[in-house]
């Protein structure tokens, strides 16, 4: 872990949160790679739910949420850590997260603590104008359900997708940016038939596995755990999550729900008109019904299978795995990332040879350029004049490819391409860079 968080400073991949200041404790900002890194991870998640699944759509709401969503649907009452406070260093821990040095006869009885945290809406600060900031991106999604279905005529089963920030004041965050207090979420709220939701919910967990493969965390990195029934959150029937080896420990990296009806029938009004399976308390302030007609126009509220995962947690799983530290032949060692290329925060760096030819430095130019209108990403026009320290420095954070501009280039219109993983370099014609770079970078 240590390896990673300084790497992650060195290169700009993450930095404290307002460090200048001492920081803010499990707050962290994401720098000119690692924001790279994890719009590329989020549009890979977008692209295999939306995109890719035509039942599927996306949705984008608000952080702030009015507390009646939270009360109805149950994180007001249970959304809490059990707390304890150390007499002798006068801090407060999560009840399982008590370090070694606290002695038992220090500590408080605990107390639940709610996670969840307030803010003032508007000019009064009356203790009434409030609004939470959301939790899980989830709740959105179930207050949508109805204008979603009313405005793209879905019928089940379908799912509404998301990606945003959620917000948890967590007792003792820890672990670099795996426990943090304002994180994201990328979550699948997919709604079938009651009855429907157990085969959905194992074809759910299959494809989240296959997914995370293709982001490079290996299965042998991963365990399933079938959450025991005295764990479960209060909506869930059944929880699979996907666990992963971090640097710290075989922790969650992503949680698969299936929340029943538990959500849609919870923010439900005239809940008695519907046949709802779970306990729900009576909603007296919802205005709409979240159910659907079958075909002989009985309403029935849809079960709820849940795919949902940190994307912090994803970015340092991956680059826990991508993170390599290889032996050379000439006795030096190198820091190599073998991020998948569609994740890699700069895809190609463009090299010229010499700094101050400014024949090579044009054409080198005119190279990058070219490669940038294909629309892959970030491609970087690197003019160091060292060509060994670039080459260091795009192993180090994950460049598929360098590509040289040299004396030869200008001659016979051919450039070197460098594999970051194999450290091979071959030569292509310029015309050909195009569909080498595409080829390489979807692989
Ligand atoms: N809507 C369901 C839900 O929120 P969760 O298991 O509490 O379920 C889902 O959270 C995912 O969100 C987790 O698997 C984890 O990846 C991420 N997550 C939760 N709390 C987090 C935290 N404090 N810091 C970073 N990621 C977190």
């Amino acid at each position: 872990m240590d390896e990673l968080v300084a790497l992650c400073k060195r290169r700009g991949f993450i930095f404290q949160s307002s460090e200048i200041y001492g920081g803010l404790q499990g707050m962290y900002d994401f720098g000119p790679l690692g924001v790279e890194l994890k719009n590329n991870l989020k549009a890979s998640w977008w692209e295999s739910m939306i995109y890719e699944n035509d039942n599927i759509e996306g949705l984008d709401s608000a952080i702030l949420t009015n507390p009646l969503v939270l009360k109805y649907s149950g994180h007001e009452d249970t959304f809490s850590d059990p707390m304890v406070d150390c007499k002798s260093c006068n801090l407060r821990f999560r009840v399982d997260q008590v370090p070694d040095s606290c002695k038992k006869e220090d500590l408080t009885e605990p107390r639940q603590f709610n996670l969840m945290f307030k803010t003032n809406v508007g000019p009064l600060e009356d203790g009434e104008s409030f609004a939470y900031l959301r939790p899980e991106t989830a709740q959105q999604i179930f207050t949508n359900f109805k204008n979603v279905i009313d405005s793209t005529s879905k019928s089940l089963p379908f799912g509404i997708a998301q990606i945003g920030k959620a917000f948890r004041n967590e007792i003792t965050p820890r672990n670099f940016i795996f426990r943090v207090r304002e994180f994201e979420q990328m979550e699948l709220e997919y709604f079938v038939m009651p009855g429907m939701d157990d085969k959905s919910h194992d074809s759910w967990v299959q494809k989240r596995l296959d997914w995370w493969v293709a982001q490079g965390v290996p299965m042998d990195s991963i365990e399933l755990y079938d959450v025991p029934k005295n764990e479960l959150a209060h909506y869930s029937k059944k929880t699979i999550d996907i666990m992963y080896k971090f640097p710290h420990g075989l922790e969650e990296l992503e949680g698969i729900a299936n929340r029943t009806d538990f959500d849609l029938g919870s923010h439900s009004k005239k809940q008695e008109e519907l046949n709802i399976k779970s306990n729900v308390a009576a909603n007296k302030d919802s205005n709409s019904k979240l159910a659907v007609q079958d075909e002989e126009g009985n309403w029935v509220v849809p079960f709820v299978i849940e795919p949902s995962a940190g994307v912090e947690r994803g970015f340092l799983a991956i680059l826990n795995e991508a993170y390599n530290v290889e032996n050379l032949d000439d006795g030096n060692s190198r820091v190599v990332l073998k991020l998948k290329p569609h994740l890699a925060p700069v895809k190609v760096a463009v090299i010229p040879l010499k700094k101050n030819n400014e024949d090579i430095v044009n054409l080198a130019n005119e190279v990058k350029v070219k490669i940038q209108s294909l629309g892959l990403g970030r491609i970087i026009f690197e003019n160091t004049g060292n060509i060994g320290k670039s080459y260091r420095k795009h192993d180090e954070i994950g460049t598929p490819m360098c590509i040289t501009v040299d004396f030869e280039s200008l001659e016979n219109k051919t450039v070197t391409i460098r594999d970051r993983d194999s450290m091979a370099q071959s030569r292509i014609d310029i015309s050909e860079i195009p569909s080498f770079v595409e080829s390489k970078i979807k692989s």
